[in-house]
């Protein structure tokens, strides 16, 4: 079954038990582009990070690099911004549960269907629908941004220009400065595209004391943020041509900045976002708004019932088939897991 607990301790969000009662959906809140500069600048001197292994079907793994939850609670008190009371929006660092409405939704936490998502999008052949040479990608409700970061390791083992667009969504800006941005510089120092940086550390003689770990996502580590360090990632994403957008801010927002931008992509992804039926609506709607054509790839991972909180695939599908939205799909179940909690991944087809 599932549950909202929060823990500390635990980085990985598994299910076990319910909540007594389906909390409010949150607030509208005003999109924000975070911008990189500013990313950049909210990193902490050093970051500590443990694996997510992640098994696939084939038998294979795929282990990717994450913030540990206590490190970015670490830097809130070391910088001073975790009383509560002098930042309102950061309370949820202390709650007791997942889901503090209206505040925080639960994305400082790595959900089990965005691995489920890894898992399928590492199982896809090769094929013009799933290169990411040239695509435009968008992550809604990226939380950790797993599955983004999944991407995007492979992106930065290319050599040359891919002219990629990797956007992030979620409602907390704080989520993406503690947790989604730092995932995705452990990804960049992990992949071929930081050899120049970790090589050239030996003509570095003022960095003596700078943390070089090995370059294996299997491996528990801490990471040094230089100066260097981020001319060097900002320089690799440059030269790769990947760009990079983070967007804080409820779902309703988002869309209505999509249409009137036009802005749309070409694949598009979401986990564990589903569980509450009063923000299904919101969610579908800027699915709709994302896909630049109806058979786009959009998928939406999720377990089969939020218990407690009333959301689950039938509502969704429900939801996405109703005419009181100006959208209308169809979800294709393209992958599912019988065992314990039940989980989905459905792939969207507008009609
Ligand atoms: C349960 S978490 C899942 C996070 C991540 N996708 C994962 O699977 O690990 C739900 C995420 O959706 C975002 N979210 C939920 N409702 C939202 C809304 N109405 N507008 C914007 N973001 C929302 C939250 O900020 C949160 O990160």
């Amino acid at each position: 079954m599932f549950s909202f607990d929060f823990d500390l301790e635990d980085n990985i969000h598994e299910s076990t038990k319910g909540v007594a009662a389906a909390p409010p959906a949150p607030q509208s809140e005003p999109v924000v582009e975070l911008p990189l500069s500013h990313l950049l600048d909210s990193l902490p001197s050093r970051i500590s990070y443990s694996p997510v292994l992640i098994p696939l079907s084939s038998g294979k793994s795929v282990t990717l690099s994450r913030r540990d939850l206590f490190d970015a609670r670490f830097q809130l008190i070391s910088e001073g911004t975790d009383d509560t009371d002098a930042a309102p929006g950061l309370d949820f660092l202390d709650a007791p549960s997942d889901l503090v409405p209206g505040v925080y939704e639960g994305g400082l936490k790595t959900w089990e269907c965005s691995l489920d998502l890894v898992g399928y999008l590492a199982s896809l052949p090769d094929s013009s629908e799933t290169r990411l040479s040239g695509k435009r990608i968008l992550e809604i409700g990226c939380g950790t941004g797993i599955p983004s970061v999944f991407l995007l390791s492979r992106l930065f083992c290319e050599q040359s220009n891919v002219n990629c667009h990797v956007h992030l969504q979620d409602y907390n800006s704080s989520v993406l400065e503690l947790i989604t941005f730092p995932n995705i510089i452990l990804a960049w120092y992990m992949s071929p595209s930081s050899a120049e940086y970790r090589i050239r550390r030996h003509y570095r003689a003022s960095e003596d004391d700078v943390e070089y770990p090995p370059p294996d996502p299997a491996v528990a580590g801490e990471l040094s943020i230089t100066p260097v360090l981020k001319n060097a990632f900002t320089a690799s994403v440059a030269k790769l041509g990947i760009d990079l957008a983070f967007f804080s801010g409820s779902w309703d927002s988002f869309a209505t900045r999509l249409r009137s931008e036009g802005t749309k992509y070409d694949m598009v992804l979401t986990s564990e976002t589903i569980y509450r039926t009063d923000s299904l609506p919101a969610l579908i709607q800027l699915l709709y708004q994302a896909c630049s054509a109806k058979d786009v790839l959009c998928l939406v991972a999720a377990k089969v019932l939020y218990f407690g909180v009333g959301g689950g695939v039938s509502e969704f599908t429900r939801a996405l088939q109703s005419n009181a939205l100006e959208c209308c799909g169809r979800a294709e179940t393209v992958w599912e897991r019988k065992l314990g909690v039940d989980r989905e991944i459905m792939r969207i087809h507008w009609v």
